[in-house]
């Protein structure tokens, strides 16, 4: 008697147990966060997981009643890895949202599975073109390459710059900025004179810098993933190019806030443009870089600004649905929605899920003992023009 009655006790508990953890759950959203936090591309992960963080240290762990939960996961920058991690995390985790993806191959193998899950996947920092193109599922809140390469061709052809060798790293972004760059640079009458891809996975650029100095042509055009620049700018001084009177332009990747300081006095001067400074002169970025200084001692960078933006978009699209969390209806939240990014004005283009934004064109100067991207013009709330191009 005394035995049954206990028994009975202990699965009334555990009854109670079980909902109770199911209703926590309920209450529960989870981001799975996929990122390269080790590898050649660790700081986009660095980066990036500091800005979510901080998103979240500014405006609380919960939103529309639910508590936000961030599963980071580290896919050292191998797609098969971020494929199968993006699995396991909307069939095993059951995530809501899955988030990062810190270069093109690694959003591209994971598109199928935001489909097939039907989850929203924000696309924190790749930046083909392409890339919203393979899922009705992702959102993008960094930037394309053609959306800012064409800032820089443009200033060229006004400014005396009449032969252009172009130097990518060989892969999507990369061909993406060349293409973009040349069309436009081109069709104001510029030339080409050399179209250079130097490979993605440890580039010597050293070749590659001799053929930039053989063709002698007024300015090298350069595209180099977020961090690589450091390396680029220091074979750049090796191979004498500095002394050269070749001008170094580009995208504003190759001097990316986070190693512009390491890369020194060759970068002074240099053109590019791009959509994030740190040096952005409004006052939600001053607030930003400063809070983000704070926290993670490290200047944040334009792969930061993708991820703080990325989950303003998560926790805006979870306000207007009052927490449900159907990727449809969370897609339909996102889809026009606009905002102050610490960047400056955004908004998401409903038919294309890219962002919309300001280009800045940008020089690169010291103020005391650092150096800047200092934004010199705007051209206003850019579209991708790849897609903006099509039918
Ligand atoms: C990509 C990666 C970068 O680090 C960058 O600066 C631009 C584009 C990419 O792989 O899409």
């Amino acid at each position: 008697m005394h035995q049954v009655s206990l028994l009975k006790r202990l699965a009334a508990f555990a009854l109670m147990a079980g909902l109770a953890g199911a209703a926590m759950a309920q209450d529960a959203v989870k981001v799975g966060l996929i990122l390269p936090m080790t590898g050649p591309f660790a700081s986009t992960g660095k980066q990036i997981e500091a800005a979510v963080k901080l998103y979240m240290q500014r405006n609380g762990a919960s939103v529309a009643g639910k508590k936000i939960e961030v599963i980071l996961k580290d896919d050292g920058g191998v797609a098969d890895t971020t494929r199968r991690l993006a699995q396991e995390l909307v069939v095993n985790d059951k995530v809501q949202f899955l988030a990062g993806f810190g270069l093109t191959p690694l959003a591209l193998a994971t598109a199928p599975i935001a489909t097939q899950g039907k989850v929203p996947m924000i696309v924190m920092a790749a930046a083909t073109s392409i890339i919203t193109e393979q899922s009705p599922f992702i959102v993008r809140t960094s930037f394309t390459l053609p959306q800012v390469a064409i800032g820089i061709a443009d200033w060229a052809a006004k400014n005396k710059i009449r032969k252009v060798v172009s130097l990518v790293s060989d892969y999507g972004p990369g061909i993406d900025a060349e293409n973009a760059f040349k069309g436009r640079f081109t069709a104001a009458g510029g030339q080409m004179a050399a179209e250079l891809r130097v490979p993605l996975a440890n580039p010597d650029f050293a070749p590659f810098l001799q053929r930039v100095r053989d063709a002698a042509p007024d300015a090298v055009f350069v595209f180099v993933p977020s961090g690589v620049g450091a390396s680029f700018a220091k074979q750049f001084v090796e191979r004498g190019l500095d002394k050269s009177g070749i001008r170094l332009i580009g995208t504003g990747d190759v001097t990316d806030d986070d190693i512009l300081n390491r890369m020194g006095d060759v970068t002074l001067g240099v053109i590019t443009s791009h959509h994030y400074s740190a040096a952005h002169p409004s006052a939600v970025n001053r607030a930003f870089v400063d809070a983000f200084t704070k926290a993670a001692q490290m200047r944040p960078n334009f792969m930061a600004v993708g991820g703080y933006d990325g989950m303003h978009l998560i926790y805006k699209s979870l306000e207007a649905t009052k927490g449900a969390t159907g990727g449809e209806a969370l897609l339909a939240a996102m889809k026009g929605m606009s905002w102050e990014s610490p960047r400056g004005p955004v908004s998401i283009d409903p038919q294309t899920r890219d962002i919309i934004q300001n280009v800045y064109i940008r020089k690169v100067e010291k103020s005391g003992d650092q150096l800047y991207n200092v934004e010199f013009d705007t051209i206003p709330m850019v579209k991708d023009p790849v897609k903006a191009a099509k039918p």
